[in-house]
């Protein structure tokens, strides 16, 4: 089974040399919305960032306009899903994040404070370490965070190939949530947030690979 899916993944990998994956379609609930309806169409295709001082470390590139995206409401608590165009197939951990707008999602640039939260790492319970490698992710709200416009992010960063730069696969979706509570977690800026030196960046994950520090800030909780 899992040599099947290995081939089945290196595959995939032939037939999209000149592409990789893109989160291109949010769901709220069971809701599963069109194709960047919620979220932000970036203009690469589904090419990864690889600048670490880069704005298109924030929402892509192309991102930073949410000017033909539609804001949709979700209540603090609730489920939403990324779902990419094929599998995620880079070795990497996942992350999401969250910006409140300072007015509308629409306008906002993602130049204010990001807090994060969730990660998916990879698991070293059994005799080969997996990553989750999947096309859709299910997370929830922070039920504690105030209601307001949000930039909502989600982040694979690549880094199966130990040696060449680390590959940041991003979208973002716009939110207004509503129902949630008083909480304004701190964050970091993005870009600032990953740095060239941290472990989880440079870590070489085919060799003696047995516990692994996910870049960025620590997960949120209420
Ligand atoms: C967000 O929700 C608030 C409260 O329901 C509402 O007043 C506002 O118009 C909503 N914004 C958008 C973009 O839907």
């Amino acid at each position: 089974m899992k040599s099947i899916s290995i081939i089945a993944a290196l595959t995939l990998g032939v037939a999209e040399v000149s592409g990789h994956y893109i989160f291109q379609q949010l769901s709220v609930g069971s809701q599963k919305f069109a194709v960047y309806e919620h979220i932000r169409k970036n203009t690469n295709q589904n090419s990864p960032v690889l600048s670490l001082s880069s704005n298109d470390l924030r929402c892509n590139v192309g991102g930073s306009s949410g000017a033909s995206t539609v804001t949709v409401p979700i209540k603090a608590g609730d489920s939403f899903t990324f779902t990419a165009d094929q599998a995620v197939y880079h070795q990497g951990p996942i992350s999401l994040y969250m910006s409140r707008a300072p007015g509308s999602a629409n306008d906002y640039d993602g130049s204010g404070d990001w807090f994060k939260i969730y990660d998916w790492g990879p698991d070293f319970s059994k005799s080969t370490v997996t990553w989750p490698l999947r096309s859709t992710y299910t997370s929830t709200i922070p039920k504690c965070i105030k209601d307001g416009e949000y930039l909502l992010r989600i982040q694979s960063l690549g880094i199966h190939n130990p040696g060449s730069t680390p590959q940041f696969y991003i979208s973002c979706a716009q939110v207004n949530v509503t129902g949630g509570g008083s909480a304004t977690p701190s964050g970091v800026k993005i870009p600032g947030a990953f740095k060239a030196t941290d472990p989880g960046y440079t870590a070489n994950i085919y060799n003696n690979f047995h516990s692994y520090t996910i870049p960025g800030p620590a997960v949120f909780s209420c």
